[in-house]
This record gives C-alpha cells, structure tokens and sequence, in this order.
C-alpha cells in the first residue's frame, strides 16, 4: 500500500485483492472527511488536501514508483528510467512523494516528539520501528511492530513463539518475494536495513516468513523466481529473458536433472539480471535464488549430485509410500486416489502402485494412521547405489 502526495492531493494506492485494506482506508477517509481532516479548509484554515483511494488491478510492478504513478494516471503500469525522479516530475508530470503509509505515519510523530526522541529507537542509521507481517512456520503469526536493531531471534522466537510441531527453523525470508532467505546462523543480528542489504535480503514493505526443516529451499527460490518471472513486465531483457531462464534451470534441478555447472550459470545470470535490470523489480528479482545459494548451497547439492530432496518436497525426487505395520486397510487413501494407483482390500494391508501415482499427496494428508511416508524415489535412489 503507498500513498502518494501531489500539489495538494494525496492517493492510496492499493491492490483491488486487498479488500480488507480497501474497506479499512475508505471507512478511514470518511472519518477524516468528517472531522474536516481532509478536503477544503482543513481545521478551519484556507488549506485544502483531497485523498482519493485508487485500486490498482493487480501487478506486482506497480508497486515501482514509476509504474505507479502510470497506473494512476490510467496507462499501462510499466516502469520508466530515472531521473526524472517523481519528486522532480511524477504524477501528472508535478513533483511527487511516494511512500509507505508507514513511513508517513512516523511523521507526525517525529513533529510533534522531536526527531531525538523517535531516534531513541532503532540503530543509529534505521530509527524508528518497523512493521513486519510474520507468517510461515512459527506459532505466532500476524502483524508485529518492533524496534529496528532489534535481533532476528527475538522476532521469531519470543514474538513467533518458535518452531511448529518441534520441527528445526532454517531460516527467514524477509521482503516478499524480491527479498533474501537469510540462515538461522545469522538470527542475532540486528534487523536494520543495512545489515538486511549486507546478507543481501531486504526489508521491503516487511514480509517475513519463517521457514522450517519441511520446506524445500531449492522449490521455495523456485517458487518465488516464477512468481517475478510471471511479473515481470518485459519492458528490459536482463528481467524479461534472464528471469526465464533462472526458472528453467530451477526446474531442472527440482527435477534432478541439472549438472554442478547449472549453479554457477545461475549465479552468473542472477548477478547480470541484478546489475543491468531497468527497474527495482529484475535488480531484486534473483534475490531470493542467489541468497539461498549462498547460505543453503547443500541443498542444491543435494538435488544436484545425490538426487535427494532432503524436505521430501520435490514431487520428482520422492515417493509415496505405505508402511505395512501401519495400515489397517480402512480404504480411505484407495476411495481418494485420484488415479487408482492404491490397490488393497478392507482391513488388509494397501499397496500403492508407483508407476501410476501422481505424487499428489492426497493420501499422505488424509490417512490417520499416518501410515503412509514420503521417501526418496527408487528409480535415484538405484541410480546413486550403482
Ligand atoms: C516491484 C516493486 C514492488 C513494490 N511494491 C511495493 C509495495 O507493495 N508496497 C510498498 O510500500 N512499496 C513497494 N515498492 C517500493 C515502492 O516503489 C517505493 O520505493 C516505496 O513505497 C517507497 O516508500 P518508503 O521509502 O516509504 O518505503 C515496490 C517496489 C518495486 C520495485
Ligand atoms: S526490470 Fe523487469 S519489471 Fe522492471 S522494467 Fe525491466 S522488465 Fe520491466
Ligand atoms: S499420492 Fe495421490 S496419486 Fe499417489 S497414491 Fe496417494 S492419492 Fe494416489
């Protein structure tokens, strides 16, 4: 969500499939409205500030300033090169603020405290505090404001309430999709800007999502890097082309079909996307790949030479299996399979059919008996013994 001043109006520019925000900053604007907080002759003065809601369709460039204020101004949402910066010429061509709700919120604050006093909080260079909206693995999720400065740990264990079901935390993905996966190794250091940008993550609008041993890093950089390829707007090649690329090769290491040398184009492509994209989307697209390679490079090594998912998620490289001991043949995987590929009878033992299994996962979440396991594939697991 931003909010962008100019002359002497002011919009909310949010994503339609965010309606609760929609409903919450419109229910805001009519309060305001009402108390002559906004429109002509704001408090009884000769000043005048109109606030419109804009509902953006749904891009995730458009988040991009420039792209931003072109949705606005009702064209195709697609960044432009700066300068000119919106502060010089923005919307409508007139110089224009653009910032997080977030950040205009501190300011009333640091007016009315003083500025010491709002830099009592957070580090010397990231004053303040910092909203982060905390999801993935913890206990606890949801939105939570603390000081900047304050240690990754503190976050996710004392807030978050720590590890799920006594599962082991990996790591954190911070800045949404074009943010860093950063290691549990690093959990006391600060969170501030700077240190995010020296793991190379960044804070971005404050996604963070705890990720614990039962995800796969190699799927999750896969995941994200489709997800910026999809939005990429295609305007510069780096992005457009190289992100594909990125994607490809990902899928062939999911798909244990990549060599050791796949990393390094990787690596080298990401670092190229990063240094020569036109706007913030591609420089902070290979993100998420090229820090998960950093910290997590086993993993991918894992996919790459041994053809093991170690997080069992990687539909190629795993199998679904039932345990004998475990199944009271109660038909409920063989009645859900999609495919028929559970075969048994009521109250013997059910097998499942490997050669026809689809690897959707249905059985494994609705047996009770939690007889049936995930394993490493028989066709890789032959493979590597020979
Ligand atoms: C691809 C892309 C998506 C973005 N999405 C958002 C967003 O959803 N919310 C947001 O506040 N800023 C987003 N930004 C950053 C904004 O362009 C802008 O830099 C930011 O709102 C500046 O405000 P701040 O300095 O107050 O954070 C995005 C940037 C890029 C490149
Ligand atoms: S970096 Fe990507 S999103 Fe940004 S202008 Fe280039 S193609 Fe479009
Ligand atoms: S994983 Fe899906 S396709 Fe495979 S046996 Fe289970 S239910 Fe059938």
């Amino acid at each position: 969500m931003d909010i962008l001043l100019v002359l002497k109006k002011g919009y909310f520019y949010i994503r339609a499939e965010y309606p609760i925000a929609v409903e919450h900053i419109q229910k805001a604007l009519e309060v305001c409205y009402n108390l002559g907080l906004c429109g002509r002759n704001i408090l009884g003065t000769n000043f005048n500030f109109d606030i419109e809601l804009k509902k953006g369709a749904g891009a995730f460039v458009c988040g991009e300033e420039t792209a931003l204020i072109a949705s606005i101004e009702g064209k195709r949402g697609m960044p432009k090169p700066r300068p000119p910066f919106p502060a010089e010429k923005g919307l409508y061509g007139s110089p224009t603020c653009v910032n997080n709700v977030e950040t205009f919120v501190n300011i009333p604050i640091i007016i009315n405290e003083g500025a010491e006093n709002f830099a009592k909080l957070g580090t010397e260079k990231s004053g303040g505090t910092k909203i982060f909206s905390l999801a993935g693995k913890t206990k606890n999720t949801g939105l939570v404001e603390v000081p900047l400065g304050i240690p990754l740990a503190k976050i996710v264990y004392d807030i978050g309430g720590g590890a799920l079901n006594g599962r082991k935390i990996k790591g954190v993905q911070t800045g949404g999709p074009s943010g860093g996966c950063i290691p549990v190794e690093f959990f006391n250091t600060p969170v501030d800007y700077e240190t995010f940008a020296e793991l190379g993550s960044i804070m971005g609008s404050g996604g963070m999502i705890v990720i614990d041993d039962t995800v796969c890093i190699v799927e999750l950089a896969r995941y994200f890097t489709e997800f910026v390829q999809k939005e990429s707007c295609g305007k510069c090649v780096p992005c457009r082309i190289g992100t594909k690329r990125m994607l490809e090769i990902l899928e062939k290491i999911t798909k244990a079909k990549a060599e050791v040398e796949d990393l390094t184009t990787l690596e080298m492509l990401g670092n190229y996307i990063k240094e020569t994209s036109l706007c913030g989307l591609g420089q902070t697209a290979p993100n998420p790949v090229l820090t998960t390679i950093k910290y997590f490079r086993d993993e991918y090594i894992a996919h790459i030479v041994d053809k093991i998912c170690p997080a069992a998620v990687c539909k190629e490289l795993i199998e679904y299996y039932i345990e004998p001991t475990k199944c009271v043949g109660c038909t409920v995987c063989l009645k859900n399979c999609p495919v028929e590929a559970i075969e048994g009878k009521t109250k013997q033992t059910h097998k499942i059919n490997i050669l026809k299994c689809i690897k959707c996962g249905i059985c494994f979440t609705l047996c009770k008996y939690k007889a049936i396991t995930v394993k490493q594939a028989t066709i890789y697991a032959t493979e590597n013994k020979n």
